[in-house]
């Protein structure tokens, strides 16, 4: 997008492209982020320049356009810059801490089962293009179901490999979710499981978990889904109050057997800066005590009250069966996840999860997304 004029003002310059929109920009961020020779590191491009070193009160004293469109500002600190118009457009203020770079989460209901599709995890595993759809579907949905998954102990750490790198936890690398007789915790019975987010007891869940079914022969023990975003944002509009107060509320969590005790406390809902969904915290097995002002006591426990409601209601949950060589995989930031019970007498069940961090998997989106933009959408197929 073209710089077609540019002004300056008392604090920033205000910066109009081709297509009528105009838009300002402090002063200092603009000589901030506008790093000239020298405060880059030559080769890794890494910023090499104290920020100490720019006076707080820079300003520009004269502006141009140069021949490929840059916008060339020459400083008072002797220094020059050169911003590129789509790069500068980019940095435009959004608010509610949207990153543009990044799918649009869409919060989804029960009906959601109606859109279901399955991704064939063949065609995950060798074609960049399927890749790139599932991912975008996971952003997107905040879950994505695969099939055709050989069902073999281990395959979560094939696709993670495919993805960037497993994240182990306190179970291991990877985690057998069957019947055990001196289970410590309820995934490890044949009681029914509510719907949870994992890892709620880590000061930093795992973002990504993937489930794997083996073995599904026992009679009971379907899968539901349910979008902790959609349940935040409906609470949040029904009383902001309480809301806020799960925002503030640090909770107890806590998974603890003989060999470990991992607990920490923390939010059941985190919102960015400005107020922006970013991970829902909830593990009815796993929460522990909790203190806090005393003021906060009842809007808490009135947003807990109607956040846990709205999260089994089955209006907003999915509800499925998964099959042997099926692997969901879960933004467990986001979705959370719960198991019917079933007759541990009737058959064996048996599944793997394994984690990741969402960066790896926004890492290996973009390396996806610079190839299609790179090769004009033609990546291995
Ligand atoms: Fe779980």
């Amino acid at each position: 997008m073209k710089i077609v004029a540019f002004e300056t003002q008392e604090q920033t310059v205000r910066v109009s492209w081709d297509d009528g929109r105009t838009e300002a920009f402090h002063h200092l961020w603009l000589r901030d982020h506008g790093a000239s020779e020298g405060e880059l590191h030559a080769s890794t491009g890494e910023r090499v320049v104290d920020f100490h070193s720019i006076p707080r009160d820079v300003r520009p004293l004269e502006l141009g356009l140069e021949p490929d469109g840059r916008l060339r500002i020459a400083w008072s600190d002797g220094r020059e810059t050169r911003h590129e118009g789509d790069w500068l457009r980019a940095q435009v203020y959004r608010g509610k801490d949207v990153n543009p770079e990044i799918a649009v989460p869409e919060p989804w209901r029960a009906d959601m089962l109606e859109r279901l599709t399955r991704f064939d995890y063949g065609q995950v595993v060798e074609s960049e293009a399927t890749q790139l759809q599932f991912l975008r579907r996971f952003l997107r949905d905040g879950f994505a179901l695969l099939t055709g998954a050989p069902a073999r102990e281990g395959e979560v750490e094939r696709l993670a490999g495919r993805l960037g790198y497993l994240r182990e936890i306190c179970f291991g690398r990877l985690r057998d979710i069957r019947v055990e007789p001196s289970a410590y915790n309820i995934a490890f019975t044949d009681d029914v499981v509510r719907p949870h987010t994992d890892l709620a007891n880590y000061a930093w869940p795992p973002g990504v978990q993937f489930l794997h079914c083996l073995v599904q022969e026992a009679t009971g023990g379907d899968t539901r889904l349910v979008d902790g975003l959609a349940a935040a944002e409906q609470l949040r509009a029904e009383d902001p109050e309480a809301f806020q107060a799960l925002t503030r509320v640090e909770v107890g969590f806590q998974i603890a057997n003989d060999r470990y005790d991992v607990r920490t406390a923390a939010p059941v809902l985190t919102v960015g800066a400005e107020g922006g969904f970013r991970m829902i915290r909830f593990s009815n097995q796993a929460r522990r005590a909790f203190s806090c002002p005393p003021e906060l006591v009842e809007p808490f426990y009135r947003g807990y009250h109607r956040l846990s409601a709205l999260l089994n209601d089955p209006g907003y949950q999915i509800h499925f069966r998964l099959a042997p060589g099926e692997i969901l995989a879960m933004n467990n930031h986001r979705v959370l996840h719960a198991r019917d019970a079933f007759d541990g007498g009737s058959g064996r069940r048996h599944l793997q999860i394994g984690s990741m961090e969402m960066d790896e998997i926004l890492s290996r989106l973009r390396m996806l997304e610079k190839k299609v933009n790179d090769t004009g959408a033609r990546i291995s197929a």
